[in-house]
């Protein structure tokens, strides 16, 4: 059957099953290994993407109920490895094994689209979905508290200023 989804802002069209996981699309169709099988049973968050937006569980998303969906995968949130997650990830070190490490980043960057000053307890909110085996967890919030910081330091940068009164500033 055919499915049209949009993959990092490129549409495609993909001929498969209709109950085919959403995270075999894109492993064994589109050749988007980034994003991981762990339990294919939505225990341990590897395969996490986002849909619209959203974080979900590639393994438990069938294609049907993705299509004509925007789909970001850990190979669309950057091209050139800038976004704050990814600069702050490797600031911290974060990776021991690597393989959770994906599905930990899209949940992050699904928090940091709402929350760019979260705290603890969000962050963990946030993230209680994906299992790390090698037991990253107070470096990946040390890197998810990081790349906030980067990321609200950003958007300071590129804010328009404004006057004392509060009204913006012709440049
Ligand atoms: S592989 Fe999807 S939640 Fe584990
Ligand atoms: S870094 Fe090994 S499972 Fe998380």
């Amino acid at each position: 059957m055919q499915f049209k989804i949009t993959v990092n802002g490129k549409a495609t069209n993909v001929d498969v099953p209709e109950d085919m996981p959403l995270l075999w699309v894109l492993r064994d169709v589109l050749h988007l290994n980034g994003t991981k099988y762990g339990c294919g049973i939505g225990q341990c968050g590897a395969c996490m993407v986002h849909v619209n937006g959203r974080p979900a569980r590639s393994c438990l998303t069938s294609i049907s109920s993705a299509a004509n969906a925007k789909v970001v995968t850990i190979e669309g949130l950057s091209i050139d490895g800038s976004h704050p997650l990814q600069v702050a990830w490797k600031d911290v070190d974060v990776p021991q094994c690597g393989y959770c490490q994906a599905g930990q980043i899209m949940s992050a960057a699904a928090l940091l689209a709402t929350n760019v000053n979260p705290t603890d307890k969000d962050i963990d909110n946030a993230l209680d979905g994906n299992l790390c085996r090698c037991g990253t967890y107070l470096r990946i919030r040390h890197a998810v508290h990081a790349a906030a910081k980067i990321k609200r330091e950003s958007t300071k940068k590129t804010a328009p200023k404004t006057t004392s009164s509060g009204s913006k500033k012709r440049q």
